[in-house]
């Protein structure tokens, strides 16, 4: 596996595969790898010839009070992984690399609407950060297809948004949640919380499953069903910030006769902040 940090070889290497007919799948990550990111790896393998990973801690998509400095980063250990798995090329910029004027005066791409919701709302400017960081990485990497977790699925969908709306070349596609045994969908988070807390956050993925299982039983009382999973994620110990069930694809309020739907949570335990989903088909 290659290793590279400077721009200019990531562009040299790829534009060498696609000459010779290649094609190219990109997984960005932000590292600290886990068994969810290597069905990503799994995916992109199964998609394309080449397969690139990027590790890049994006400081633009962390709010002033969140863990940007602490979030976990273990570079070596990531690339022994992901060369073991066969992936042909880890990109892993500085953040000099990406935002060589300085991230606060960088060019930026919003996503509006979308982005000002759920997630948005509890994180202002996240989006934002994340779309302007992947639209780099897409121009960087330029892959044929680019493979994305199913677990933060508003990102996905704005992702999915901002490429249609920039007529980006490249196909986007979401990867199912990898979990633990107990339900507890896989973060590089996780490693924030102790057993007991591993366990009481496992109400988060029930609370999403008793959701649907009323779903699919054909409550409609979408409200009703929200404020039951947050009084369930309350009462395990955790704070919810929201429990919504939206429309697939757009995030639009559901009607009586929607059929493909989403059930996002998001809730903090400690100083943690969990997010989750489950798509409903009815
Ligand atoms: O999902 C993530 O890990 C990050 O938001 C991403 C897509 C790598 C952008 O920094």
């Amino acid at each position: 596996m290659k290793r590279f940090d400077s721009i200019d070889e990531v562009r040299a290497l790829i534009a060498e595969w696609h000459e010779a007919g290649g094609t190219v799948a990109l997984v960005p990550t932000m590292g600290n790898l886990h068994k969810g990111h290597m069905s990503l790896v799994a995916r992109a393998a199964g998609e394309a010839d080449h397969v690139v990973v990027s590790i890049f801690v994006n400081p633009t998509q962390f709010g002033p009070n969140e863990d940007y400095e602490d979030y976990p980063r273990s570079l070596d250990a990531d690339s022994r992984r992901l060369s073991q798995a066969g992936v042909d090329l880890l990109f892993a910029p500085s953040v000099e690399t990406m935002y060589p004027d300085g991230a606060d005066v960088a060019t930026t791409v919003n996503v509006p609407g979308l982005s000002d919701v759920l997630e948005g709302e509890h994180r202002p400017g996240h989006f934002e950060g994340v779309t302007s960081v992947v639209c780099r990485l897409l121009n960087i990497c330029n892959p044929d297809v680019a493979v994305f977790g199913q677990k933060d699925y508003q990102q996905f969908a704005i992702l999915k948004r901002m490429a249609a709306d920039l007529q980006l070349p490249v196909r986007l596609v979401a990867e199912p949640t990898e979990r633990e045994q107990n339900g507890l969908a896989m973060s590089s988070r996780n490693g924030y919380l102790d057993d007991d807390q591993q366990q009481t956050a496992t109400a988060i993925y029930k609370s999403l499953q008793q959701a649907q299982t009323e779903l699919l039983d054909g409550a409609r009382d979408y409200p009703e069903l929200e404020r039951a999973a947050e009084a369930s994620i309350k009462a395990a110990g955790l704070s919810p910030e929201y429990v919504a069930i939206r429309e697939v694809g757009d995030l639009s309020q559901p009607g009586p006769d929607s059929t493909d739907l989403v059930v996002l949570t998001a809730a903090r335990l400690g100083k943690v902040r969990l997010i989750d989903n489950l798509i409903v088909t009815l």
